[in-house]
């Protein structure tokens, strides 16, 4: 949402530390705000549930989705804005989430998931209440998709959660959990994971 803020500099930290493992590395960071997206419109779903994972509205979601699908892996992150991720990036997910629901509860999953197994790692921050809300909320995101969230063998195991300045946060470590992250996306994508 905000450039060179906290879900920022993770999100850099995170690509900075895979890039140290990997110098050969190619990274594009897509800023949802900067996006052009509408809300899930709901009434058109017989489109998308016939049509596999594709939106009858043409705006960037459909953009980005192609940028996902390119991607050998994935770093999301979002903050926590008055309780929930800001609402340019739930609407950007509720497009992606839709057209994965409307498609599968159809029972027309005959097309798999044009992101089944994707390495994707997951990034939260907040200030005063708990990031690990925003790490489920990105976890559930997905296994909608398809994706594979990259876990943490340590606390906060869903991926890097930072709270209040994150350059202080002896809580959640975020720097040292992005190292972490770093590694285990590179991992997944050389094991070819996706
Ligand atoms: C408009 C706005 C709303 C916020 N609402 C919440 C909130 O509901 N809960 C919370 O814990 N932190 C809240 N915060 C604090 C942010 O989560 C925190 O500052 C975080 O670092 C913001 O991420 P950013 O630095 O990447 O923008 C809010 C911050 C802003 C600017």
């Amino acid at each position: 949402m905000r450039k060179n803020r906290h879900t920022d500099t993770l999100v850099n930290h995170v690509i900075r530390e895979m890039q140290s493992i990997e110098s050969c590395l190619e990274f594009d960071i897509v800023y949802i705000v900067e996006q052009n997206v509408h809300p899930c419109r709901v009434m058109c779903s017989t489109y998308c549930s016939t049509h596999p994972y594709q939106c009858a509205i043409a705006d960037d979601v459909d953009v980005t989705l192609t940028r996902m699908i390119k991607a050998d892996a994935l770093v999301i992150g979002t903050p926590l804005y008055f309780r929930a991720p800001p609402a340019q990036f739930q609407a950007w997910a509720e497009r992606l989430i839709s057209r994965f629901f409307f498609y599968e509860s159809q029972g027309q999953s005959a097309v798999p998931s044009p992101l089944k197994g994707k390495p994707c790692g997951l990034i939260g921050v907040a200030e005063y209440a708990n990031p690990h809300q925003i790490l489920e909320y990105l976890h559930d995101f997905c296994t909608v998709l398809k994706m594979r969230p990259v876990l943490l063998d340590t606390f906060p195991y869903l991926g890097v959660a930072g709270q209040g300045n994150v350059e202080n946060d002896i809580i959640f470590r975020p720097f040292e959990r992005a190292g972490d992250l770093a590694r285990g996306i590179v991992n997944e994508v050389n094991q070819g994971g996706t």
